[in-house]
């Protein structure tokens, strides 16, 4: 099955190590971080869980609920789980879905033959309280994913969500923003702060507060 930006999330239900979960009934209203590893017992993925974990303020502070998946049996996630806490420095602290028929991965089409054999690469579904999907991000198993950066793009989402702006490349919370095109210069100019046109497509503003 494609999935593409703005396509309600598929709905499915699970075994996870924190027990069986209906996925959107789980969400709720929250923004979710869906994402796939290759598999349990494996160095890059150790410490993305690890990372993940450690993340669990920084993903609250943004309403924000982290899941992982693989299609290792839940008896290998509950066996992998403690090295995830005594390697990355913070006990497992989100769900990770059993996937061994591979139900949920082919749904999501999280197996890329190609890359070498039935487990998940390294995919990333950013979902919003609407359940719709605002981001995807496809990893190859060998590279483990910027964490850093995926909170950045919960950021910009939940931004550009609240005002009619954009971000520009490189954007951190805090920096100026772009005005989106549909705000003529004038109205820009009624709506934020030191706006600045660099070209009449090209408006920079400071970012709003709200
Ligand atoms: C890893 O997590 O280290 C890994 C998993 C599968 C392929 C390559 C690396």
């Amino acid at each position: 099955m494609t999935i593409r930006l703005g396509d309600t999330a598929p709905d499915f239900t699970a075994m996870t190590t924190e027990g069986e979960i209906s996925f959107h009934d789980w969400k709720g209203d929250s923004w979710v971080v869906f994402y796939s590893h290759p598999a349990d017992y494996t160095p890059v993925c150790t410490t993305e869980l690890g990372r993940t974990a450690a993340l669990k303020e920084e993903f609250a502070k943004r309403n924000t609920l982290p899941i992982a998946i693989s299609v290792d049996p839940i008896e290998d996630h509950h066996g992998w789980a403690p090295d995830i806490g005594e390697v990355g420095g913070t006990d497992l602290n989100f769900p990770i879905i059993a996937d061994p028929d591979k139900k949920v991965s082919e749904l999501y089409d999280m197996i890329h033959p190609g890359e070498g054999d039935t487990s998940t690469v390294r995919s990333v579904f950013i979902i919003d309280p609407a359940d719709k999907v605002r981001l995807i991000l496809t990893y190859p198993k060998s590279v483990g994913r910027n964490f850093d950066e995926i909170v950045r793009v919960i950021d910009a989402l939940q931004a550009t969500d609240r005002n009619p702006i954009a971000t520009p490349a490189d954007w951190t919370p805090g920096d100026r923003v772009v005005v989106a095109p549909t705000v003529s210069t004038d109205d820009a100019r009624e709506k934020f702060d030191n706006v600045e046109e660099v070209r009449p497509y090209l408006r920079f503003a400071d970012a709003p507060s709200s």
